[in-house]
């Protein structure tokens, strides 16, 4: 798995942001093992490194991913993985408050498995986005949140979507984690936090 993650590292990126990265794939590869998911969607692909956590999680895994941006460095990830993992990946440019609710689930499956939301940060955007992927999602799919961390200006916005979506009963809490470590909540200062739950 770090081979791969190293393989399709973008250039631009510190140690520091791989490495802390590198633990939250190996936790994402994981997760969609041990939930048998074999259909996964996610918001926010960028270089694709949560991509190719979920297609190495297991060889019958498909995963359909949303984006805004169609830039140099996200056209050369597509490839990438394209190259490694044929047929099995499925990216759909545009904003993800336009794209997820016009997105149709096909006739033969009967939605996802397993969604992780990681793409517009701002609050209205969080909170569309685990909004409309519940209309995707399998009843009792997983849902994974990232950027638990309003100690962070990004963090803001998921974390305040994300208690509404608790509060309103959208969705069952399971899990948080912070810096790799499983905790009761998430706190400061931590670089990256996220949480699992499960939709109602
Ligand atoms: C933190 S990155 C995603 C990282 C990715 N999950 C990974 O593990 O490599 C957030 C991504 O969300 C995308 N994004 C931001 N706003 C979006 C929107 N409204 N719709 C779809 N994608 C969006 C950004 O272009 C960016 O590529």
């Amino acid at each position: 798995m770090e081979d791969i993650f190293r393989q399709a590292e973008d250039r631009a990126n510190t140690l520091d942001d791989r490495v802390s990265s590198l633990s939250q794939v190996l936790y994402l590869m994981y997760l969609a093992r041990e939930r048998k998911a074999s259909s996964i969607a996610e918001i926010g692909f960028s270089i694709g490194y949560s991509s190719i956590a979920f297609l190495e999680s297991s060889p019958s895994v498909e995963v359909t991913s949303f984006e805004i941006h169609n830039e140099a460095h996200v056209k050369s990830a597509k490839e990438f993985i394209d190259s490694r993992y044929p047929d099995r990946h499925h990216l759909i440019y545009g904003d993800s408050t336009q794209t997820v609710p016009a997105f149709q689930v096909p006739r033969s499956a009967d939605g996802f498995d397993l969604i992780f939301i990681d793409g517009g940060h701002e609050y209205a955007c969080a909170k569309a986005d685990i909004t409309n992927a519940r209309r995707l999602a399998k009843p009792g799919a997983t849902l994974v949140i990232n950027s638990l961390t309003p100690w962070f200006k990004w963090g803001i916005g998921p974390t305040t979507a994300w208690e509404e979506a608790v509060r309103d009963e959208i969705v069952t809490p399971l899990e948080y984690v912070s810096d790799a470590f499983a905790v009761s909540r998430p706190q400061g200062p931590a670089q990256r936090a996220w949480a699992v739950g499960q939709y109602q």
